[in-house]
């Protein structure tokens, strides 16, 4: 578990991070959101001691960041954003680097190194100098790292940016095998569908603060009443909006052509009824579409950067 208790974090005058509190349970895979300066990497930070809070406390595992950074350096593994690496070394000697200090046996972290980079297809490239490497692959060096240190809390930051499609599927593939082992998981990302898809609760910050912290799908419920029905009818029926809006929950009607077009909460449940309701007033459904909050609009919500 992790908890972060009123965590502040200034440089100089900027306050990167204002007064999180919130909790990572055990085994949970925890999607870090908000855009971009929003504090993500700067929260990250605190709890991988590589930032010192400039107030409140940080607990891994329940051990203080502040008091027993020793203790949380053996249990914590991170992924950095923008990884910075001597230049002599090959990709493969990061790794064994990062295995030797992280205190894996040197059997042990030679056959996870082999294992990992096999996944990747980097076995060839890894005997390269990390500065001839493309931003992609170093960015697979990166959360290799974690894959082979498999620590109790496994930070990874914007693990997929650069990636392309199969390696993102691949990076997913062992974040989910990470957990099902017992890691816990933070995940900082900017990518909706990678922040739904894997994670068990998210937390949105913005400017600083957490905002919201909540299971995807729960998030997406708060937005009530922003499911849209669209149905396509053979032609425009202006005399069905009073019958559609007798339903209590839908707040707002209207034909867009010959769609027509009903806001509404529950739209899931209702879409049944609403066709039941139009077609017993003769109107002749063609096809039924309906869309509902995605964790983008939940996202723009929250953190009021909706682009206009
Ligand atoms: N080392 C630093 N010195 C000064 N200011 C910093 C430093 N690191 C971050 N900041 C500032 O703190 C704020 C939060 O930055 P942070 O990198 O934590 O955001 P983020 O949410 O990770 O953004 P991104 O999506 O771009 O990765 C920004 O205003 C940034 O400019
Ligand atoms: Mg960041």
């Amino acid at each position: 578990m992790i908890e972060f208790r009123d965590v502040w974090k200034s440089f100089k005058n900027v306050y990167a991070v204002r007064g999180v509190t919130c909790t990572v349970q055990d085994k949970e895979i925890f999607g870090l959101l908000g855009p971009n300066g929003a504090g993500k990497t700067t929260l990250i930070m605190t709890m991988a001691t590589v930032y010192r809070a400039t107030k409140g406390d940080v607990l891994v595992e329940g051990h203080n960041v502040n008091t027993e950074p020793e203790r949380v350096k053996e249990l914590i593994g991170i992924a950095f954003q923008d990884a910075k690496y001597d230049r002599i070394l090959t990709a493969r000697e990061i790794l064994q680097w990062h295995g030797k200090v992280t205190g894996i046996d040197k059997s042990l972290r030679e056959k996870r190194i082999d294992d990992t980079l096999a996944k990747f297809g980097l076995t060839t490239e890894a005997r390269k100098r990390t500065w001839t490497l493309s931003g992609g692959t170093k960015k697979k060096i990166e959360n290799a790292k974690i894959f082979v240190q498999r620590p109790k809390v496994a930070v990874f930051d914007e693990p997929t940016a650069y990636l392309d499609v199969p390696s993102r599927l691949m990076v997913w593939e062992m974040i989910d095998e990470l957990r099902d082992e017992g890691s816990t998981v933070v995940l900082a990302t900017n990518m909706m569908d990678e922040a739904d898809r894997m994670s068990d609760r998210v937390g949105i910050m913005s400017k600083g603060e957490m905002v919201q912290v909540g299971p995807p799908d729960k998030l997406k419920g708060t937005l009530r009443g922003r499911d849209v029905i669209e149905l396509k009818l053979k032609e425009p029926m202006p005399e069905l909006l009073g019958e559609v809006t007798k339903v209590e929950e839908v707040h707002d009607a209207r034909f867009e052509g010959d769609v027509l077009k009903l806001e509404l909460s529950n739209g899931r449940e209702l879409l049944p009824h609403m066709i039941n309701v139009v077609t017993a007033k003769g109107g002749q459904i063609q096809s039924a579409n309906l869309k509902e909050p995605s964790l983008e609009d939940v996202f723009l919500h929250y953190t009021g950067t909706k682009l206009t």
